[in-house]
């Protein structure tokens, strides 16, 4: 395989919180990554600024640890990181008062592109935004990049999208969901669209069911005190898997442009149906021998915040009308695996009687781990003995059909590097995502009317047993998570 670097323009990168978490795991990672491809041009710079004190030393220093805790093998070695850190830079800033940001704002240079990647709590994101202004710091050239939540539900997602246009153009604004930068999230655009087989089947006519899984084996971690207020709905449904359903769901766009993919991720969210409280299942896990329980995690002995979520979906369009979108998520699971199972209709005759060992077709499309795509298809087992049918699958995993030398980009990788080039495709646009907390809010609404607690699960099960009844009520089962 070629891979195809291009690098991009010189640019002024700066990353608020570039202390914290995501930034250590994720973005300087990412940044060192697609250094060391070739795609940073001599003009690019990396700012990282927090609220710590700390010299550009030291802010290496610990970006240098990062690499050695979250790459693993993959560190870059001791001149590759030389290299990188000559691009990077450190300030202090109070992102709710004034200091710093003189100092930030004499760095950044006039004649080239400006990204502020907002890698902080929501409640900065305003502030963040202000102070950018109130120092002149925002020009033609200027990107923001703000990360999830985006919003708590549909008035606040509301409430940010008008702090944000008072400072910054629609097109200037890259709202992140890293799942659209997932390799095989892509794939699915070129799975559906640049073959011509699976469009006349795509549709309610061919297609029985759709289910989309994203399963996790980790906890909550450390991120208790937020997940007990999000839980699986907010921090997993309302956006990945909400951009998963749309990419499944939406008509071919036009073009691959920003707002021409983005329109029809748009309407599919307007078509979704309301949920009603027995299309959902909630779940909660319980303590294991070796991990303590959500409510421990959280901290929170009362805690009715599900860290499981299943919904049965339905879309009111002509192509999907009577076909329901599954939809799972949950964390502590049996194995970390994110799919999307097509699940097609029986053939409508059996020219093979009544007892052949049917199996309907069923396209997996998996996102991760072993990123790839398996098609099951009927055949005739091999050698005598009549007409024996058997189902069967045709795999492809991408690692081996484009060789073992594979790196599949982090998310991230591909994310930034798009707002450099200042291409939105992959974000999310305001109203896409004030449609989605509209469509979440009073599924969210109707528990906290209700006395309803979530169902306990086992850690390292497929998750409660009354998921198995929501689908099981519809004559149809779940993929076994594996
Ligand atoms: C984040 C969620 O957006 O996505 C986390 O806040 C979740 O709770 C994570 O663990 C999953 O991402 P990935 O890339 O590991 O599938």
């Amino acid at each position: 395989m070629v891979a195809r670097v291009i690098p991009v323009d010189p640019f002024d990168l700066v990353i608020f919180g570039a202390t914290g978490d995501l930034a250590r795991r994720k973005i300087l990672p990412a940044l060192c990554r697609r250094f060391g491809e070739g795609q940073m041009p001599e003009g690019a710079r990396i700012i990282g600024a927090a609220r710590s004190e700390m010299s550009r030393d030291d802010f290496i220093e610990m970006v240098s640890q990062a690499f050695d805790e979250f790459l693993g093998a993959q560190a870059p070695d001791a001149a590759q990181r030389a290299a990188f850190f000559e691009r990077l830079d450190y300030v202090a800033i109070d992102a709710m008062g004034d200091d710093g940001w003189t100092t930030l704002a004499e760095q950044m240079r006039e004649d080239v592109v400006r990204a502020f990647y907002f890698s902080v709590a929501p409640s900065l994101f305003g502030p963040l935004a202000a102070n950018l202004g109130k120092f002149r710091m925002i020009t033609p050239q200027t990107r923001i990049v703000v990360e999830k939540p985006f919003g708590n539900d549909l008035q606040t997602a509301r409430a940010l999208n008008h702090t944000l246009a008072e400072f910054f153009d629609e097109t200037q604004i890259y709202r992140i969901d890293h799942y659209l930068g997932k390799e095989t999230v892509q794939n699915l655009m070129a799975v559906r669209f640049a073959n011509i087989f699976f469009e006349p089947l795509w549709n309610a006519r061919f297609v029985d069911h759709v289910q989309i899984t994203v399963a996790e084996t980790v906890g909550v971690g450390g991120r208790g005190p937020y997940y007990d207020k999000s839980g699986a709905m907010r921090d997993m449904v309302q956006n990945h898997l909400m951009q998963l359903l749309c990419l499944m769901a939406m008509e071919p766009p036009y073009k691959f442009d920003p707002d021409a993919v983005r329109d029809e991720k748009l309407k599919v969210i307007h078509a979704l149906d309301p949920v009603a409280p027995a299309d959902v299942v909630r779940g909660q896990y319980a303590a294991g021998p070796e991990t303590a329980s959500f409510a421990d995690e959280v901290e929170n002995a009362n805690t009715a915040t599900e860290s499981y979520i299943a919904l049965k979906v339905g879309i009111s369009n002509w192509r999907w009308k009577g076909t329901p979108f599954y939809l799972r998520t949950g964390k502590r699971l049996r194995s970390r695996v994110s799919e999307i199972a097509v699940a097609f209709r029986d053939p409508p005759h059996s020219i093979f009687g009544e007892d052949a060992p049917w199996k309907a077709n069923l396209l997996v499309i998996r996102l991760q781990p072993d990123e790839g795509m398996t098609l099951k298809v009927m055949i005739k087992e091999p050698g005598p003995g009549g007409m024996r049918l058997k189902n069967v699958a045709l795999d492809m995993s991408f690692a081996e059909a484009l060789g073992d030398d594979l790196h599949i980009p982090d998310a991230y990788e591909r994310l930034i590097m798009d707002v450099i080039r200042g291409n939105q495709t992959l974000f999310m646009r305001g109203d896409e995502v004030e449609a989605a907390w509209a469509w979440t809010d009073p599924i969210i609404a109707a528990w906290q009317g209700s006395a309803d607690k979530p169902a306990m699960y086992d850690p390292g099960s497929s998750g409660p047993d009354e998921a198995l009844k929501l689908i099981h009520m519809d004559n149809r089962s779940w993929r076994e998570i594996r």
